[in-house]
């Protein structure tokens, strides 16, 4: 668990070391340590990376056909996630799952609905390679990627002039440009004792919240992403949705092959929720109320009244962050037109940047 050290590391800081130890030791139960969620630290990232992995997150140049960036299905105006139920990847291929948030990534214990990848670096390598999503290879990218003078720059005064173009590096780059996408919100400001940095109602909406028990999942800094959970844990969720369960259904069954893992997800953040929709894995739901309704019915057999839905949904909404100063690209470094004429699988390298961008 990640969360914990970084938990104690703020303990530390948060404590004045020449108070004697009897004042030290005083507690309130508003204090951080007796909530089930912690407020969001950001991450120290060396910003030189971050810049060359913030163009290259919102630059087509990573896909085959290059039509299709990893902003594409992570939109920094949609909370990190997409306004799809499910992917839309290169050539208009829909996937076969809802795309999670970016936003506050780095917390999450694992990356992937079923905890596939291990870290962001990990993770950053296989939409590339994902024939659904950029369909193409590194093998592929690599030249083009050294054929632009921006970057061929940047890599090497970041990663030096000796072969600085590897799928080790680009991954780098995009995972630490995504280490930076870390987002506190008003929620923050109320846990470290700013009261009023929210409303009555999403007050009594997050003491709903803990009351009911969502934080026996939806915990920690993220308010998610420390465990796997089944989805319909008292209810069956599958039978009540309806349709075929599809591959993506069966969650982390899919990695481990175990029968006690169909169905598991990593539960997901709740940071940015308010503004991530479509919801759920599958991208089945369309309205927040009725997601948070369904949770407490599949999740903790309860049934929610309308006046404590309306109040956990105004809790939900307090954890829309603000994005950080240099997160979104600016119009100067944005990508010319990377659309590959004709391409049908095999992309052909070196026909990119001949048109310039529009807008
Ligand atoms: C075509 C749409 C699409 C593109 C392009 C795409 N992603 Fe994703 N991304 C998804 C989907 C869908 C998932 C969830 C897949 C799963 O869990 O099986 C995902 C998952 C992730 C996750 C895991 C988040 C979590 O909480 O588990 C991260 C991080 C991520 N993508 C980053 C990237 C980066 C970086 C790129 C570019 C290199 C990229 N994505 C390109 C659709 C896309
Ligand atoms: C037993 C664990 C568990 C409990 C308890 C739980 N959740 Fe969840 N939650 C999950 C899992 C797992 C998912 C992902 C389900 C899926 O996508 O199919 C999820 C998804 C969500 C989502 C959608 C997030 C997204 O990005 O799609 C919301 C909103 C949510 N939960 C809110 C709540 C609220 C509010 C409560 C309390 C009423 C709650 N949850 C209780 C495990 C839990």
């Amino acid at each position: 668990m990640r969360a914990l050290p970084l938990v104690a590391l703020a303990l530390l800081a948060a404590c004045d070391c020449n108070k004697t130890d009897e004042t030290a030791a005083t507690t309130t139960p508003e204090t951080p340590a007796a909530e089930p969620v912690q407020p969001i630290e950001p991450v120290e990232v060396s910003m030189d990376k971050v810049f060359l992995g913030r163009r290259l997150f919102h630059d087509p140049i990573l896909s085959g056909d290059g039509t299709v960036s990893c902003a594409t299905c992570h939109s920094l105006d949609h909370g990190g996630a997409e306004d799809r139920a499910t992917s839309l990847g290169i050539r208009e291929q829909v996937g076969p799952i809802n795309s999670p948030t970016v936003l506050n990534a780095h917390y999450n214990f694992v990356q992937f609905w079923d905890g596939r990848a291990t870290d962001l670096q990990d993770q950053a390598g296989g939409p590339v390679e994902n024939p659904l999503e950029m369909g193409t290879t590194f093998t592929d990218v690599i030249p083009r990627i050294q054929a632009d003078e921006w970057y061929a720059e940047r890599f090497a005064a970041v990663y030096g002039s000796d072969d600085p173009i590897t799928k080790e590096n680009i991954t780098d780059a995009i995972a630490e440009y995504e280490r930076y996408l870390i987002t506190p919100s008003p929620f923050d400001r109320y846990l470290r004792g700013e009261t009023d940095a929210i409303s009555e109602q999403a007050r009594r909406g997050y003491q709903t919240f803990k009351d009911v028990g969502c934080p026996t999942c939806h915990l920690g800094m993220n308010l998610g992403g420390t465990m796997f959970q089944k989805m319909g844990l008292v209810e069956n969720y599958f039978e009540l949705r309806g349709g075929e369960i599809t591959e993506a259904d069966l969650g982390r069954f899919n990695v481990t092959g175990r029968d006690a893992d169909r169905h598991f997800f990593k539960v997901p953040t709740l940071r940015n929720v308010a503004i991530t929709g479509p919801w759920y894995h599958d991208g089945s739901q369309t309205d927040l109320g009725e997601s948070v309704r369904l949770m407490g019915r599949l999740q903790l057999g309860q049934r929610l009244s309308d006046e404590q839905v309306a109040d956990i949904v105004a809790f939900l909404v307090t954890l829309t962050g603000e994005l950080p100063e240099h997160a979104r690209l600016p119009d100067e470094e944005a990508p010319p037109s990377r659309a590959i004429p004709g391409a049908e699988g095999d992309a052909e390298p070196a026909a990119h940047g001949t048109t310039e961008a529009e807008g």
